[in-house]
């Protein structure tokens, strides 16, 4: 029940000196200073080619798709937007460059972030946060990451991330803190809500179309936290050790589609990566962000995640929030980075580069037209400024909806949709609206004592207003004039068991928070201590259970919860897998109680039936001094690849969701799309038709031969219940053996809604990509020798229709 707010924002590091470390697990050691050469890294393109490979500038991506088949070129608008800048930086000084790269230092702007006026560049605001605008009023609290991935829709994705950019836009920020796309490695992992689950291709697909849609909204994005930040204790104390087949398929593969969305920056995370800090990693940052993904824009650190005045050569180009630690007056950037220049360590070329890609940033996002002011003050709500503009538009629609589509019906016994009720009770401090209202708590950081909208930390922003379920669904149930009973106690079990006796429904709310580290909330350090429901959630449950037999559970939950207890309990006839729904939460929930939206929404993680039963789980203890060792041993195993490669029966599997309605598949079929145009480059594509891996070249894992559609999967899906309803096929790949891949990974899915008794015919296509692993030895992508086959279903374990790929 305690709430700790160790400091207002973000972790700090303890290094102050300009030394250059190299971390390694048993502390970091001392490297000698000496110059550094830097050649800059080229735009890569072809020519753009319709229809495949348009053109594309940021603020008019192509529309959205259920079966994307475009692959947007951004790098002629990055071309365009280089010459500006660099006309721009043409008679900059070396001081001028550096204050461009060097954020003025924490608190010391309107935004977390800021950069200062340099010449007729006029700075940058830097702002959180992946749901919305941070820090500020009169904006939205859209739904957080892991909702609108539970839509497996991309359409509301797409949505979400317009809606989301033009508030930043109005706002006046430039450069939205989000997407957030680390991998739910672990069950417990304090900010996995932000982001978009356990899986790498969905994470892919959601960062995608966030960042096209904040984009198209005006403001700049930002896919962090780069990389491998997946728990938060020590998160700057950590070295993740990964090797580097995993490194590419599972968690850098959102990144690449983050710079195939053509993104503006990146944020390299707090933590180490096989012992080299990420902002300091030339591994992750040079070679795989710049080289190999061909990212254009600016890297910038997390938060006092800078930890060296050499980063700029490992590929860092600028440091934020700019001092060494918050209102240190120091920086690694700034006066260290000019001598740096000065005396040649580091070359000035490598500084015009850093000064390029953020000033051709801002071009490339069109942000020298008319750019907006910002008008928030971060660092004091009460400043009328925050008031000064009112960002909300119609966007609780948009809310509402992806509450909604988000929720994944997990068991339903007929107890839902409910049918005009003479009698409902709502049981549980989550039916209600928080007691001192929906900001409780700075960047939500403490003990919810109502409906749970979203988690704690840099990742949230201030409820302008929020919805409770108990307002929802009383004024709901006005339309039916039923009785409607409350009961929001959740430690008298007693009470709350008598007060559903002889009640028509009882539904029992319960939730599960977790947060950034900076603030711990009930000894939860940012990640959660145990995967339980709060507030003895489980007793709840069971004892209202015991006293009405149509006991309907909701959760609101910021991850998995282990719901043995009651999940086969006779009585508890439904699950409502709620999410976090922003601040239309309430009347998200009543839609899908009362029918009015069908459930859709499908699990993006496993409910395991024990918490044993993940393959990782977090590492915590040492000392102060201490850097973690994390050996990411499973691999490639993580969330439902383990359970099924280790035959382990989830409660709930990946990917699974109930309707109101039914559907069948049938009809499979598979062609293979033939490449014509110039542009496909034959010869690659020979050699990888051949076993050969990509080539090591620029922009070589984005390249567009590789990612073109090369297959396409055709099936029909047919409601055969008698409620209009959506479904989300999924579509699986099964290698042979030796590839040494999961039994089943997820590459494609889409979303069709069908009237009873009609069907709809589906597409899903595949790239080469999509069909590749990572060959370490020759550092390319690869098809895996043997015949690959595919399973289309319902969920990772419900497979309807089989084929295999063509030879
Ligand atoms: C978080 C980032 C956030 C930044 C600025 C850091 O503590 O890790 O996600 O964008 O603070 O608030």
């Amino acid at each position: 029940m305690t709430s700790t707010i160790v400091s207002s924002s973000g972790a700090t590091t303890s290094m102050t000196t300009s030394t250059s470390y190299l971390a390694t697990e048993t502390g970091p050691l001392t490297l000698p200073i000496s110059s550094y050469s830097f050649s800059s890294f080229p735009t890569p393109t072809l020519a753009p080619e319709l229809p495949i490979f348009p053109a594309t500038d940021p603020l008019n991506p192509p529309p959205v798709s259920s079966d994307p088949m475009v692959v947007p070129d951004f790098a002629p608008a990055w071309a365009a937007a280089y010459t500006k800048a660099m006309a721009m930086i043409s008679n900059f000084t070396i001081e001028q460059k550096v204050n461009v790269t060097t954020g003025v230092g924490w608190a010391n702007g309107l935004c977390v972030g800021n950069t200062p006026s340099v010449g007729d560049f006029p700075g940058l605001c830097l702002q959180d946060s992946p749901l919305g605008v941070r820090d500020t009023d009169l904006v939205t609290s859209f739904p957080a990451g892991i909702t609108v991935a539970s839509t497996w829709n991309r359409a509301l994705m797409r949505a979400r991330g317009v809606a989301i950019g033009q508030e930043n836009k109005m706002k006046g920020i430039n450069v939205a803190l989000g997407p957030m796309m680390n991998m739910g490695r672990i069950a417990q992992g304090g900010r996995n809500w932000e982001g978009f689950g356990a899986d790498p291709f969905l994470t892919g697909e959601a960062a995608y179309e966030t960042i096209l849609g904040l984009q198209a909204g005006g403001v700049q994005a930002t896919a962090k936290h780069y990389i491998n930040n997946e728990q938060e204790w020590k998160r700057t104390q950590e070295s993740s050790n990964v090797d580097d087949r995993t490194e590419h398929e599972i968690y850098a593969h959102p990144f690449l589609r983050s710079v195939m969305a053509g993104v503006s920056s990146v944020m390299c995370s707090y933590n180490l990566i096989n012992d080299t800090y990420a902002c300091n990693n030339n591994k992750t940052l040079n070679d795989m962000m710049k080289r190999e993904f061909g990212f254009q824009g600016f890297i910038q650190s997390d938060w006092s995640a800078t930890m060296n005045g050499l980063s700029p050569v490992a590929g860092l180009d600028m440091t934020m929030p700019g001092d060494i630690t918050f209102d240190s007056g120091t920086s690694y950037f700034g006066q260290n980075l000019t001598n740096y220049v000065m005396n040649g360590t580091i070359s000035e070329t490598r500084l015009d580069d850093m000064a390029t890609r953020i000033i051709a940033a801002w071009y490339y996002m069109h942000q020298d037209e008319n750019y907006p002011n910002a008008t928030v003050d971060s660092f004091n709500f009460y400043d009328p400024i925050n008031q000064e503009v009112n960002a909300q538009s119609d966007h609780y629609m948009i809310v509402r909806e992806i509450g909604a589509a988000g929720t994944v019906l997990l068991k339903n016994e007929g107890a839902l949709p409910l049918n005009k009720p003479k009698n409902i009770v709502l049981v549980g401090s989550d039916a209600a609206p928080p007691v001192s209202g929906p900001n409780e708590y700075t960047d939500q950081g403490g003990d919810p004592s109502g409906i749970l909208a979203m988690g704690w930390g840099s990742g949230t922003n201030n409820f302008t207003y929020l919805v409770s379920p108990y307002e929802a669904i009383q004024a709901r149930a006005r339309v039916d004039q039923s009785s409607v009973f409350w009961d929001f106690d959740n430690w008298d079990l007693s009470k709350a068991g008598n007060s559903v006796i002889g009640m028509e429904v009882a539904i029992v709310f319960v939730n599960s928070d977790s947060g950034e580290g900076y603030i711990t909330v009930d000894g939860n350090a940012g990640d959660r201590q145990n995967l339980t429901a709060w507030h003895q959630g489980d007793e709840l449950i069971l004892a209202v259970a015991a006293q009405n037999n149509n006991t309907i559970v909701v959760t609101n939950s910021v991850g998995p919860l282990i719901i043995e207890p009651w999940v086969e309990h006779p009585n508890v006839t439904a699950i409502v897998w709620a999410n976090l729904g922003g601040n239309e939460a309430g009347n998200a929930i009543a839609d899908i109680l009362y029918g009015a939206w069908n459930p859709s929404g499908k699990l993006p993680y496993t409910i395991a039936k024990s918490p044993m039963d993940y393959p990782a789980q977090l590492v915590t203890g040492g000392t102060a001094a201490d850097i973690l060792s994390i050996n990411y041993t499973e691999g490639l195993f993580i969330d439902y690849r383990w359970f099924d490669a280790q035959n382990i029966t989830p409660r709930y599997e990946f990917g699974f969701g109930l309707s109101y309605t039914t559907f069948e598949y049938s009809d499979l079929a598979i062609t293979t799309i033939n490449p014509t145009a110039d542009y496909a480059q034959m010869d690659l594509i020979d050699n990888w038709e051949n076993g050969g891996a990509t080539p090591i070249a620029e922009g070589s894992s984005t390249a567009l031969w590789l990612h073109m559609p090369a297959y396409q999967v055709t099936f029909d899906v047919e409601n055969t219940g008698s409620l209009y309803g959506g479904e989300v096929p999924q579509l699986y790949l099964h290698h042979s053996p030796s590839a040494g891949e999961p039994p089943s990974v997820l590459k494609g899915f889409t979303n069709v809604e069908v009237s009873p008794g009609q069907s709809a015919s589906v597409s899903i296509t595949l790239s080469r990509y999509d069909l590749s692993v990572w060959d370490v030895v020759r550092q390319g992508w690869a098809k895996p020798e043997g015949t690959i086959t595919f399973s289309v279903g319902a969920s990772s374990r419900d497979f309807r229709l089989n084929g295999t790929i063509p030879a």
